[in-house]
């Protein structure tokens, strides 16, 4: 069987933490179930810095681009809040995204039935939950140039940072939501501002456009970004397939975590392009959360959205479809059980850390694949 190149980049705070777990189940797959998968584990964020004054050093970024699928956990701190802009720990998570050229960020808001009563709103409105926000990951106002700070002479400065979007960018990643809306239930719903953003404007004509000549046969709506992010708290479950632009995905899907009950409980997949010759795509799998300085070295952090990353990793790159949704599955089962990290606790549960979470998940994922 040919190697798996896998490249980890555990990052900072609970980034470490929630990868350890990833880990046992790669460890297994190789000696149990017949997987080749090969890692290797670079720094990147504040623990590249401290290492190499960078965020993440260029011999890293070559087994990134090298590798088949790269697995990242969490980057930043207070500790590196003072450190210049370029080399901040957040840098380097957005270089890989960058110049790994990963456009289309896919971040599935799952309501496991257990974790209902865990959401912020009523069980009812979060029962049976299912949506996917489809994020454009490499343009948008954190890319567009200028991106300056100017003294003004005055005793003013001035900040500029710069929303730009080509058709082109809008059209691939409005595609890969509706090729994925025809997975699901088929229906797409667009989110920009064109009341207010030339760049929404635009968004909006291209997705439209998009829709006539290729999928007229998925349900297409337009929503203001300010109303989506209203609807998503009020009847989250209108919603399928959510694509929307860098900023606003990256705000949406923060507020749909707290529909699933947790920050902790939501993964993601960056995808790049299929390759032209052997349609592999260039991918990372990162939770949305962050490194949680609050919960950091405590071994409390969930792991479930970094397991459930790598279970996107099994699916969109190497097609263990089966694999991916035992692990899924044995997440669901575990919450199930009433076995719970502190962020999802609830009455009547078993309160468990971070390393025990991850070894019930791996025992259910074993029992599972017999
Ligand atoms: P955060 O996601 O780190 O934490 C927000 C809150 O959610 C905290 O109370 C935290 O304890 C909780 N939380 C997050 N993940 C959890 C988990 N797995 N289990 C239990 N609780 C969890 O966001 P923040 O506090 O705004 O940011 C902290 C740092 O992380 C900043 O430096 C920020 O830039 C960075 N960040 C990094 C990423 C990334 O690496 N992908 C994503 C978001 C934020
Ligand atoms: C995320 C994070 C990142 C983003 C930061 C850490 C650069 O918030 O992945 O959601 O803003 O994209
Ligand atoms: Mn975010």
């Amino acid at each position: 069987m040919t190697v798996r190149k896998l490249f980890l980049l555990p990052g900072d705070g609970i980034g470490p933490e929630a990868m350890n777990e990833v880990r046992k189940i790669i460890a297994y797959m190789n000696a149990e179930l017949g997987g080749s998968y090969e890692t290797d584990e670079g720094l990147v964020g504040g623990s590249a810095y401290d290492a190499h004054g960078v965020a993440i050093s260029e011999g890293d970024m070559a087994k990134a681009m090298a590798a088949d699928a790269v697995l990242f956990g969490a980057v930043g701190g207070p500790q590196w809040d003072a450190v210049p802009y370029d080399v901040r720990p957040e840098a380097g998570l957005l270089r890989l995204r960058k110049d790994l050229e990963l456009f289309a960020n896919l971040r599935p808001a799952i309501c496991y039935p257990a974790l209902a009563s865990a959401s912020s709103l009523k069980p009812e409105l979060v029962e049976g939950l299912d949506i996917l926000i489809v994020r454009e990951l490499t343009g948008g106002v954190y890319f567009g140039e200028p991106k300056t700070i100017t003294d003004l002479g005055n005793g003013q400065k001035r900040a500029i940072d710069t929303q730009v979007y080509d058709t082109y960018e809008i059209e691939r990643i409005s595609a890969v939501a509706f090729e994925l809306a025809r997975t699901r239930k088929n229906a797409v719903c667009s989110m920009e501002k064109r009341n207010v953003m030339k760049s929404g404007v635009l968004w909006n004509q291209v997705v439209t456009e998009l829709h006539k000549a290729k999928f007229s046969d998925v349900k297409l709506e337009h929503m203001l970004a300010d109303a989506g992010g209203m609807q998503l708290v009020r009847a989250p479950k209108q919603f399928d397939v959510i694509v929307t632009d860098n900023l606003f995905g990256d705000m949406l899907s923060d507020v749909a975590s707290m529909l699933t009950g947790s920050l902790g409980m939501l993964p993601s997949a960056s995808l790049g392009a299929p390759d032209g010759k052997t349609g592999q795509r260039k991918a990372m799998y990162e939770p949305v959360h962050g490194s949680a300085p609050d919960i950091a070295g405590k071994g409390i952090a969930n792991p479930i959205a970094m397991i459930a990353s790598f279970a996107m990793c099994l699916r969109y790159s190497f097609g263990e479809i089966a694999q991916a949704d035992a692990l899924e599955k044995a997440i669901a089962n575990v919450l199930d059980r009433g076995i719970r990290t502190g962020d999802i606790m609830a009455e009547g549960c078993k309160q468990v850390g971070t390393v025990e979470m991850g070894d019930a998940i791996l025992a259910e994922f074993k029992s599972l694949m017999q």
